[in-house]
């Protein structure tokens, strides 16, 4: 992992996604070490975000790390027509490591191409989150003791969901998972990721409603209808209610069942399912402070 940027979440194999985990617990275990003394994080956010952004900041701080960079493009020479590739080529040499969100899918890859350091990918459109991904293993896995022979339900915006993207691709590497996909069909999973589990031989249901199938589950994974991403406002009307977990719909689900989101939530989960201990959401923000403590220092060769 070390100098490598991570942009998608197939540029790391199993057996890097569990030595990050693994390293993530230590973290866990004693947060702050001063592991980046005199190393320099960019934080370039094109798009807006709370978790990511200063989740990221949070583990450069822990870490002893310093952080440059900007929350608001609007705030940067992006306003008076800089390009991105002037952006990165000029910021790449003020730091040891860029994280980057842009609205634009391909523009972390594109980035990492003219950097002279390495590039995380903290978002790029509708196309991936890997980051995110990496905490939401370390989430399963925490919470159901494993990462083979999980039953997941992803529910929601599967169309514009970059986070159910990534962690359907991060999935399909491990043993007898079994995804089924609940979304209205305007956002359903697009063809090409279902066309990854054929290719594997691996199995997913497509349902338009909350059934009695849901008792099967061992993570429920909600998503919020992704507004920015729609060109027709109209079309968001129409889908933006689809799905509003309620307390009463837990009932049936099985003990060890936790319910994820990447949030921020907009209606698609009651608060009160929040006092549910099947609530897990809060805690796997969380758990993205310890797990990018554990990709920074991966990265940068620290560990
Ligand atoms: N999960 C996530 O990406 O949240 P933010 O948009 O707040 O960073």
């Amino acid at each position: 992992m070390k100098n490598r940027s991570l942009v998608s979440i197939n540029d790391y194999s199993k057996d890097e996604y569990l030595k990050i985990l693994d390293l993530a617990e230590e973290f866990e275990k004693k947060p702050v070490r001063e592991l980046l003394a005199g190393k320099i994080v960019a934080t370039l956010f094109f798009e807006p975000s709370t978790r990511t952004r200063i989740s990221f900041e949070s583990a450069v701080n822990r870490l002893g790390g310093r952080i440059v960079g900007f929350s608001d493009s609007n705030s940067s020479s992006v306003t008076k027509g800089e390009t991105l590739y002037d952006t990165i080529k000029i910021v790449s040499n003020y730091c040891d490591l860029i994280v980057m969100r842009h609205p634009l899918e391909g523009s972390a890859r594109f980035a990492s191409e003219i950097s002279q350091v390495p590039i995380i990918n903290a978002g790029d459109g509708a196309n991936q989150h890997p980051t995110q991904t990496l905490l939401d293993l370390y989430s399963i896995r925490k919470t159901q003791g494993r990462l083979d022979n999980i039953n997941i339900f992803m529910v929601g915006d599967l169309k514009y969901g970059r986070t159910v993207h990534s962690l359907l691709m991060a999935m399909s590497k491990f043993n007898k998972i079994t995804f089924n996909f609940i979304s209205p069909e305007e956002l359903k999973m697009p063809e090409e990721y279902k066309i990854v589990l054929d290719n594997l031989g691996l199995k997913y249901y497509e349902h338009k409603d909350f059934t009695d199938i849901v008792s099967e589950a061992d993570i429920i994974y909600m998503t919020r209808v992704q507004k920015e991403r729609f060109s027709d406002p109209i079309e968001y009307e129409k889908t933006k209610n689809a799905y509003i977990l309620k307390d009463h719909m837990l009932v049936n689900t099985k003990p060890g069942m936790k319910v994820l989101h990447p949030l921020p939530r907009v209606n698609e989960i009651d608060p009160c399912v929040d006092e549910n201990p099947k609530a897990y959401y809060f805690t796997q923000a969380l758990n993205g402070v310890y797990v990018r403590q554990a990709i920074i220092s991966s990265i940068l060769g620290l560990i």
